[in-house]
């Protein structure tokens, strides 16, 4: 199942990975005036993150790892303007387009898209334009249920509230049993042979395809559905669209490595934290009377580790990963060894350093894990001292770790210290 209320971002799928097949049509009706909504556009029209409520629907179907014949269907007057605005779109993804003119149903609009259905087309999804963040993935699966069962397809969800019967005076009926009740979305898959059937033989009226074909005594499965296929049809839908919408924007833009800030680092999408890697090493000092520096404490007796600064590998490994994460650079870049104020410093004035610059570009530190390998020093003893030292400068959970390599290698032989650590930043409110 897809995480609840989490819209990924448009996934391109690779050319390698895309069929141009005719084989499959999709109807986007969008030809209702949006009642509910009270919106002066019409439903499909109403604008939605940087497009509309159509157009973020119709880039889901033209995500699908199969291209299809779109259909449009719009209320009459926005055939035109519909199709200018969508042609060049679906060109790029291949996709034959065909906008038609809506019906005073929903039922009838679905009609009239289907009228215009070459004769190549042997699957059928029918989509509501109002279920807009429905993913392409879920567009994938019906067609692939479709295909494998021959039959009709319904995305559905469990019923999660408890349902009541109410008379038309408000009085609680009944609780009905609701292990069987299923809350139906779009798209709903058909083979093109039982729609057209049932378009041509159903009477009445009925809310969905699914019902109509049912009607005519075809057997129709459900699949599971996905909650962001949820209709806009109140300004509480829209506004949670919106904010959905808005979130996949921010992910897009954190996945594309941010849009780049004056100084060049990426800003962050507020929405999502990153996580970045560093390691470091430093080998064991000649002087015996070098002082050892590491996860920020000073270890008395114990041999010092070389460097510019006081070789505190696992502090340096930190600011790696901080950095990392926040595309800032890597130490080296930020703290070069020219630098006078790092000459000899302790890793406590790194870490408080990369936590302003981190925070600067706009993140805190949500936690930091490092293990240090070597042979010495024993962790153990101080490991809760180093990450109360460690966590209070960076304002976060910090975890120490230590291991050996089991005499392998220059930790093994004892010739110095690696440290590797993974930093969270996440968006500062
Ligand atoms: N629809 C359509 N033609 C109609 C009525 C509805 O194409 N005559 C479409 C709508 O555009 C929508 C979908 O069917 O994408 C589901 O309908 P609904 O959510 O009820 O939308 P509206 O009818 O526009 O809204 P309302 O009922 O609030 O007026
Ligand atoms: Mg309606």
């Amino acid at each position: 199942m897809h995480p609840p209320f989490v819209v990924s971002a448009a996934v391109p799928v690779p050319e390698y990975a895309r069929t141009v097949s005719s084989a499959i049509a999709v109807i986007v009706v969008a030809a209702g005036s949006g009642t509910r909504l009270g919106h002066v556009e019409p439903k499909a029209f109403v604008p939605l993150g940087s497009g509309t409520v159509l157009s973020v629907a119709v880039d889901s179907v033209l995500g699908m790892r199969e291209t299809p014949h779109l259909v449009l269907v719009v209320p009459g007057e926005r055939i035109e303007s519909t199709r200018a605005r969508f042609a060049p779109i679906a060109a790029a993804s291949t996709a034959a387009l065909d906008v038609v003119s809506g019906g005073a149903t929903r039922q009838e609009s679905v009609a009239n898209g289907l009228a215009v259905l070459p004769a190549g087309v042997d699957v059928v999804l029918v989509h509501d334009a109002a279920r807009a963040l429905a993913p392409g993935l879920l567009f994938d699966e019906v067609v692939g249920a479709v295909r494998a069962r021959r039959r009709g397809i319904v995305p559905a969800l469990d019923v999660v509230d408890t349902v009541k019967r109410v008379s038309d005076d408000g009085r609680v009926l009944e609780t009905v049993d609701r292990s069987s009740l299923r809350a139906v979305q779009t798209p709903q898959g058909f083979p093109r042979a039982s729609l057209d059937h049932a378009y041509a033989t159903a009477h009445g009226e009925f809310t969905d395809d699914a019902a109509l074909v049912a009607s005519t005594g075809l057997v129709v499965d459900a699949v599971p559905g996905d909650v962001r296929a949820f209709k806009i049809t109140v300004p509480a839908d829209l506004h949670r669209a919106e904010q959905l919408v808005a979130e996949a924007a921010g992910r897009a833009a954190v996945d594309a490595g941010g849009s780049a800030a004056p100084d060049g680092a990426p800003s962050p999408a507020r929405l999502w934290p990153r996580v970045g890697t560093g390691s470091d090493v430093h080998a064991f000092a000649d002087d015996p009377s070098t002082p050892l520096w590491l996860a920020g404490l000073e270890w008395p007796g114990e041999r010092g580790l070389s460097g510019h600064s006081d070789g505190d590998a696992a502090a340096h490994a930190i600011c790696d990963a901080m950095l990392a994460a926040a595309g800032l650079g890597d130490v080296g870049q930020v703290f070069g060894t020219a630098d006078a104020r790092f000459a000899g410093a302790h890793g406590e004035v790194f870490l408080a350093e990369t936590r302003r610059l981190v925070e600067a570009a706009g993140w805190r530190v949500g936690n930091v894990s490092v293990q240090i390998v070597g042979n010495r020093p024993k962790l153990a003893p101080r490991r809760v001292e180093a990450e109360a030292l460690m966590s209070r400068v960076l304002d976060a959970p910090v975890s120490v770790a230590a291991t050996t390599s089991d005499g392998l290698g220059f930790t093994g032989r004892g010739e110095g210290v690696a440290a590797i650590a993974t930093a969270m930043l996440v968006p500062r409110g």
